[in-house]
């Protein structure tokens, strides 16, 4: 396993982040507890988790299995959707926030989380007080550090400026959504990591299971995410996205490379990006994404698989005079 550090911090984390969003879901207790030794005895240290992951089961299991590893392992978790019916069961405000983490430690066990994430810009509350908050948390040591998920570049930027700004902590790194079919993050939220210096945490690296190229294998499965789940079933039921996933896995196929792999592989190319969270139900598909460490993106092979999917648009209009001698560019 490959360490990195975290962002601008001096802290190292495994190269794969594993995702704890099927624990207490599609993976039963056992099931979640085979992966996470799994993981362990591969070099993850890093486990990504959320207040609302299997309405907070992901939080409990993940809790347990870190007992005897605490100092060990980064984890996260994050705040910010409605975890109850009342009408301040969610968002980023100091109320939520106060209850959500409170909710998480107890959960997971533990008196601080590594890195606490909004899970979502939140419209309706202030920046001052949602930053105020972590700012506090940072400061009882509940939690080392904050991220964003889910933001676009100029939420992210005010937020990290704001937060220099007021002189509280800063904003250490982004989840954004990231694979070959949803590449959004490219325009923006890349680039700007790098010029901030924030770690980069895309999730979703095989488009909730469209990459592994078996819902257009001659014998797609009848159950799976972008079949059970609605919400999955829209964000990847665009025939654009079937083709693309189709010509992906013949692509990957005729080089004897596993789409599971080559699709994490690709991910973590990108140079922005520090560690893709991966997803799985149990350790035989983990052990494909494991496997994602083997492949060497070099030698035009990024280049390949990103030309098998459309570019995202630009950020500006004006495009017709970009040469190396017009824009420049630093090396
Ligand atoms: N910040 C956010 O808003 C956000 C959102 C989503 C996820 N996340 C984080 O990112 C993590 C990963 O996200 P994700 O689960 O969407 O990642 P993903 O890699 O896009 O999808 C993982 C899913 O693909 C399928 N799969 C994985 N390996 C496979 C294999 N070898 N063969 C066949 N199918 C395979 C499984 O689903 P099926 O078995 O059902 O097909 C698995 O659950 C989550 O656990 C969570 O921690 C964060």
């Amino acid at each position: 396993m490959d360490y990195k550090f975290f962002g601008r911090t001096g802290v190292k984390i495994s190269s794969l982040c594993f995702g704890t969003m099927s624990f207490g879901g599609d993976a039963d207790k056992a099931a979640s507890e085979e992966m996470f030794k799994l993981c362990r005895d591969n070099g993850i240290n890093f486990f990504d988790c959320a207040d609302v992951y299997s309405a907070g089961t992901a939080e409990e299991y993940l809790g347990e299995f870190i007992r005897d590893c605490r100092r060990d392992v980064v984890i996260t978790s994050k705040v910010y959707f409605p975890t109850g019916k009342g009408i301040n069961d969610g968002g980023s405000t100091r109320k939520h926030i106060r209850h959500a983490l409170e909710d998480s430690l107890r959960r997971l066990g533990t008196d601080y989380i590594d890195i606490y994430f909004l899970h979502r810009f939140d419209d309706c509350t202030s920046l001052e007080e949602t930053l105020s908050v972590l700012d506090d948390l940072v400061h009882q040591g509940k939690i080392l550090y904050a991220g964003v998920s889910n933001f676009s570049a100029w939420q992210t930027q005010k937020t990290v400026d704001m937060a220099v700004l007021r002189g509280y902590s800063r904003v250490a790194c982004v989840q954004p959504m990231y694979n070959l079919v949803k590449r959004q993050a490219e325009i923006e939220i890349l680039p700007q990591a790098l010029s901030e210096g924030l770690a980069v945490f895309p999730y979703s690296p095989l488009g909730g299971g469209l990459l592994t190229g078996k819902y257009s294998s001659s014998h797609p499965p009848e159950q799976g995410r972008l079949i059970n789940n609605a919400m999955y079933k829209t964000r990847y039921g665009l025939n654009w996205m079937e083709e693309t996933a189709a010509r992906y896995t013949e692509f990957a196929e005729n080089l004897g490379l596993n789409p599971v792999s080559l699709a994490i592989a690709w991910s973590a190319s990108h140079p922005a990006v520090t560690a893709p969270i991966i997803g799985a139900r149990n350790t035989a598909q983990l052990r494909d994404c494991l496997k994602a460490l083997e492949i060497d993106m070099g030698g035009g092979l990024r280049e390949k698989v990103s030309a098998l999917s459309p570019e995202p648009a630009p950020s500006t209009d004006r495009n017709e005079e970009k040469t190396p001698h017009n824009y420049g560019v630093r090396k």
